[in-house]
């Protein structure tokens, strides 16, 4: 038997043409691997079945919508991940899924290496051999684009010289990559960052500026994770796809950033994540309401460092572990209702519950009732700044 490798197959041009490409190339046979994490679109026995028609020797499709929700996106809602503040990690996420079919595919089926139609340039290339080393250290990773040099102009001379079944469809002036959690686009006139984003290039958000009534939604959580909406029970996948539509329909989550690259480009970027945004406004709150004062704080700087490590493919490392263990233990009082208006462009929380809640009416009033003693802060801020006393003593000598 000729040696194999899976291909992480989009069913598009790119990974169309791959197939006959690293067999060309590489003499290896081809097994093509088609991951459903709710990017829509085509269906994928459709995708199947082309991969076959291209020249793939095997050709399976997961269904990880499911998986891709509980075991990729809820840790990343419970640690509120958004890299440079901004940018809900949504293809980062899909990368450490996608890379564990394709180790799991290679072993099942007998192959020794990997391939994915990443170019150069990007993160992609890093967060899917990265997350197949740590998995599988002994498989190789090829890419054709990157490593085969293979072009766009390339691709199609093949796919019409070779009578590929693709659509020879215009192509898109935007790099899109898209699943549940949202949608990135890049390139195109959106290289020069000062170009506005115009109102084609989305497809989950309506436009924030249409004039509509708002809508009010209340998601209850159960230590982190989603378990309701509006009273009725869902999945963490329903409760996405969900909010996608409620928070879409609205304009919420639209982002547009400069976004500094693992490898070093700054680069112009703009995602959609209506759903993402909702639930992490709504889950940051109700962890207002819930989580002490010191252990709040620290686990903002632990958020910051778990958006990086997964931005950075460090998914399958011994750090993200450890931080998901620390995350998991601040979720524990994370349970009750917020409330949340959704409209123009904005997810507001107008409203949060719990039975955990540290909010004590009492302290916080300032109408009767009030059980907090005035009279100790006088002292208490006697001792906190008394460092500050005694320095300045010092340096204002
Ligand atoms: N810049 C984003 C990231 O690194 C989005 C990448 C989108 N990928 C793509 N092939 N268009 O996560």
């Amino acid at each position: 038997m000729s040696e194999r490798v899976v291909l992480a197959y989009s069913g598009g041009l790119d990974t169309s043409v791959g197939i006959g490409w690293l067999k060309d190339a590489t003499g290896k046979e081809v097994v093509a691997m088609a991951i459903d994490v709710g990017q829509g679109g085509e269906d994928m026995e459709q995708i199947r079945q082309r991969a076959l028609d291209c020249g793939a020797v095997e050709s399976v499709v997961i269904d990880a919508k499911e998986e891709f929700a509980s075991d990729y996106l809820m840790p990343a809602l419970k640690a509120n991940a958004l890299y440079q503040k901004r940018y809900p990690l949504v293809s980062a996420l899909s990368r450490p899924i996608i890379a564990k079919y394709l180790a799991q595919t290679a072993k099942e089926l007998g192959a020794n290496s990997i391939a994915h139609g990443c170019t150069g340039k990007g993160n992609d290339q890093v967060r899917f051999e990265a997350a197949v080393a740590a998995l599988a250290p002994d498989l190789t990773s090829i890419a054709p684009i990157r490593d085969l040099a293979l072009t766009r102009d390339k691709a199609i001379e093949y796919a019409e010289k070779n009578n590929l079944p693709i659509a020879q469809s215009k192509k898109s002036p935007y790099s899109v990559d898209q699943n549940v959690w949202g949608r990135a686009v890049e390139t195109g006139f959106l290289e020069d960052p000062w170009n506005a984003p115009i109102e084609d290039i989305y497809t989950y958000t309506q436009d924030p500026a249409l004039e509509r009534a708002a809508t009010e939604v209340t998601i209850k959580f159960e230590q982190g994770i989603p378990v309701a909406i509006d009273g009725k029970a869902v999945t963490p996948l329903q409760a996405v796809m969900q909010l996608n539509e409620l928070a879409g329909a609205q304009g919420v989550g639209r982002i547009d950033i400069v976004e500094d690259r693992l490898v070093g480009i700054k680069s112009r970027e703009v995602y959609e994540s209506p759903a993402g945004i909702t639930l992490i406004n709504a889950h940051e709150e109700l962890e207002n309401l819930t989580i002490e004062r010191d252990l709040a704080r620290y686990k903002r700087r632990v958020e910051a460092e778990w958006a990086e490590l997964v931005y950075d493919g460090l998914w399958f490392s011994g750090l993200k572990r450890a931080l998901d263990v620390f995350i998991n233990d601040t979720q524990r009082y994370v349970s009750g209702e917020v409330r949340i208006n959704l409209h123009a462009g904005q997810a507001v929380v107008t409203g949060r519950r719990s039975e955990q809640s540290l909010y004590d009416f009492n302290l916080a009033t300032y109408d009767t009732g009030d059980t907090f003693d005035q009279s100790q802060a006088k002292g208490f801020i006697e001792i906190w700044s008394l460092p500050s006393k005694i320095s300045a003593r010092r340096d204002l000598a």
